[in-house]
């Protein structure tokens, strides 16, 4: 007996599906992390096996490395890897100007070390991920234990300078004890409510010595593939084009800012 999907997994699937088609033989590809990129992993190994597909991926997380394994795709290190022709990736939240919140899944340090080693970036997404203004998501900051007190005193002041609508503190937490990401940091969840500013917060963030780094992804994707609640799958790309709509009815358009 199957159980048929919700319309936000049908998505998930449908954009995991559409991006695993843009990797060819040859290509040396970044894996994002959550379940969206789960989805494009188990995907691309399908791929791998019936087509003998012949790609190097560099995973995002100690999970994705997991997945990927399991699925039968060769793995490299970003550096024995050097230079990415892409990397796809899921996130929390997009603006009509492809900025990004990521990091629910508590891997937002290589997924931006990964995503910034690449030639493109794209992110698959279901439609409750598209905002007009980033921050209703909680934002993640990956910090030190090391002074972690300290580095929240200094975030606090720090945020009472910066163009948002909520300023609470939350260390992420998991089974009670402090969330630890896979190079021994913890998270902290910003609610903010709105950005005003995502590119003068995520400076003002990264100026604190015991933030590692912050969950905004600016100016980093290029092409977003968009999974509507009615099945069908947008690819938008940063020049305002919209590269093809297939199944269902469109629902909702995304316009890049700047786009006529
Ligand atoms: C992982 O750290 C995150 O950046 C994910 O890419 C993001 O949370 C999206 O995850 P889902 O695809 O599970 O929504």
């Amino acid at each position: 007996m199957t159980t048929a999907l919700s319309p936000i997994d049908s998505a998930k699937l449908a954009v995991a599906d559409r991006a695993s088609t843009l990797i060819a033989s040859g290509m040396k590809v970044g894996l994002g992390t959550g379940s969206t990129a789960t989805l494009l992993v188990k995907r691309l190994g399908e791929r791998v096996r019936s087509e003998c597909l012949d790609v190097v991926c560099v995973p995002t997380s100690s999970a994705t490395a997991g997945l990927a394994r399991d699925a039968g795709i060769r793995l490299a290190t970003l550096d024995e890897a050097g230079w990415l022709d892409l990397t796809i990736d899921g996130a929390d939240e997009f603006d009509p100007d492809f900025s990004l919140i990521k990091g629910a899944g508590g891997a937002l340090l290589q997924e931006k070390i990964v995503a910034t080693a690449s030639s493109r970036m794209i992110v698959i997404v279901d439609a409750s991920k598209q905002v007009e203004t980033l921050g209703a998501f909680p934002l993640p900051v990956e910090v030190l234990g090391f002074g972690m007190d300290a580095t929240m005193a200094l975030l606090e002041k720090v945020l009472v300078t910066q163009d948002v609508d909520g300023r609470r503190i939350v260390p992420r937490r998991k089974n009670g004890e402090l969330f630890t990401t896979d190079e021994g940091n913890h998270i902290l969840d910003l609610h903010l409510n709105r950005i005003g500013n995502a590119r003068d917060l995520s400076l003002a963030l990264n100026q604190i010595p015991g933030i590692v780094e912050n969950g905004l992804f600016i100016g980093m994707c290029d092409t977003i593939i968009l999974g509507n609640l009615d099945g069908s799958v947008e690819t938008i790309t940063a020049s305002g084009d919209k590269a093809e709509t297939s199944g269902g009815k469109r629902a909702g358009n995304v316009r890049p800012a700047g786009a006529e």
